[in-house]
């Protein structure tokens, strides 16, 4: 986290269960070379004390506005004026309501309000608030003034409930944090993505093939090279626009595939295997067009070579990411997949659901953890793929895997 090194971060802290994850948010923070100043809404001292914040980003906590001590150490205009990043993290369904009609009615809105520097929310609530359409319309006037927003993610709530509102975690917003400063999130990482179907050519007229449209790898090349990557697309055939910063290689069967993919491995950082490639490819190629005449015909396949299991077994390998669509008993496939392809991160998805859709949800897995990340589109779930590609592939390189 080099961008986070010497940034001066202001992290608000509104009330809510996952108040509790600030305290892991401020220590990663500072841990990575950030000086973390923390303000504290009244709410948020019932489930945190500010004594543990003080101890983790060893500066004193603000959590009044009229505190005339605190006002005569660092007073709130002083406090807005310090920081490079606010952070608020959790972000309230009633902290979003406040500051989008632009309130000042407590430390927390009133530093938002007086800053000048960018701002950052992880959203946190219950599912049924953050579906509720106040909320969306109050964060679609955040974002249109310019604030990001970092999440939520899904599953199970600490009310009970399942779906979208769980803040992401400290080690996902601090990623997402860093990749706010000018690096970028993936910046100097080189990374190839292997997208669409394969056709496994019959004769000259004829092919297998699948249904994959490549949405979902087009959509992590385009945002993995937003984020400062150089990205290369090793695509099959496909009806979408090469993105903008992308090196696209075009190929047609698994065997092409495989060999544009092994010759590019050498030189990448991280190897992401989105295609859907064919399985098998007939035994023999029919130079001429087979003509119809018995009711039936009968084709022999023969088995293509897994180009990821190839990719992961180099003496040198990338960081190497694989995808697993399935029918059924979609993690527990994704999880056996994982370990006899001997990759380093897999996103398993329901196919049904997945190809050719605009959307998506997937679990990631990897040998020590699993999230869940979605429903959403394709290019939000492809910046959370990413975003936890950069956390893994940093783990993995600083030996804390
Ligand atoms: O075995 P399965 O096809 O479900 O595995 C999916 C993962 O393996 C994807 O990452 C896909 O890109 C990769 N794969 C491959 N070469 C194959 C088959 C799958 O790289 N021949």
């Amino acid at each position: 986290m080099k961008s986070l090194s010497n940034r001066r971060v202001l992290l608000g802290i509104t009330g809510g269960i996952a108040a509790y994850k600030s305290a892991e948010l401020t220590r990663l923070l500072t841990k990575a070379g950030a000086e973390v100043r923390v303000v504290m809404t009244q709410s948020a001292t019932e489930f945190i004390t500010p004594l543990t914040l003080q101890a983790l980003s060893g500066n004193r906590v603000h959590t009044t506005l009229l505190d005339t001590e605190a006002e005569a150490g660092m007073g709130h205009i002083e406090l807005a004026r310090w920081p490079d990043l606010v952070l608020i993290a959790p972000t309230s369904a009633n902290f979003i309501a406040k500051i989008s009609e632009g309130k000042a009615d407590d430390i927390l809105s009133t530093v938002l309000l007086a800053t000048k520097a960018p701002i950052a929310i992880a959203p946190a609530m219950n599912q049924a608030m953050w579906s509720n359409q106040a909320t969306q319309q109050n964060l679609q006037t955040l974002q249109q003034r310019g604030i990001a927003i970092f999440g939520p993610g899904s599953g199970e709530q600490a009310c009970g409930d399942v779906g979208l509102g769980r803040m992401l975690e400290p080690e996902q917003i601090l990623a997402m944090s860093a990749a706010l400063f000018d690096e970028g999130l993936l910046a100097g990482l080189r990374i190839v993505i292997t997208a669409g179907p394969t056709q496994e050519a019959i004769d000259p007229v004829r092919y297998i093939s699948n249904r994959s449209s490549g949405k979902m790898a087009y959509a992590l090349a385009t945002e993995a090279a937003q984020a400062g990557a150089q990205v290369t697309l090793i695509s099959g055939p496909v009806a979408l626009a090469t993105p903008e910063r992308v090196k696209r290689i075009d190929v047609i069967s698994a065997q092409e595939m495989l060999e544009a993919s092994i010759a590019c491995a050498p030189a990448c950082d991280v190897f992401i295997g989105v295609a859907a490639v064919a399985d098998y490819r007939p035994a023999q190629f029919a130079e001429q067009k087979i003509k119809k005449s018995d009711d039936t015909m009968h084709l022999e396949l023969t088995k293509n070579p897994d180009i990821i299991t190839a990719i992961a077994a180099l003496e040198k390998r990338p960081f190497t990411v694989g995808f697993a669509a399935e029918t059924n008993s979609i993690e527990q496939h994704g999880a056996e997949k994982l370990a006899r392809k001997k990759l380093d991160l897999l996103f398993a998805n329901d196919a049904n659901a997945t190809l050719g859709s605009d959307s998506i949800s997937a679990t990631a897995l990897w040998s020590k953890g699993s999230q869940a990340l979605g429903p959403a589109s394709k290019r939000s779930v492809a910046l959370q793929m990413l975003t936890l590609i950069r956390t893994r592939y940093d783990a993995r390189a600083n030996h804390r895997d």
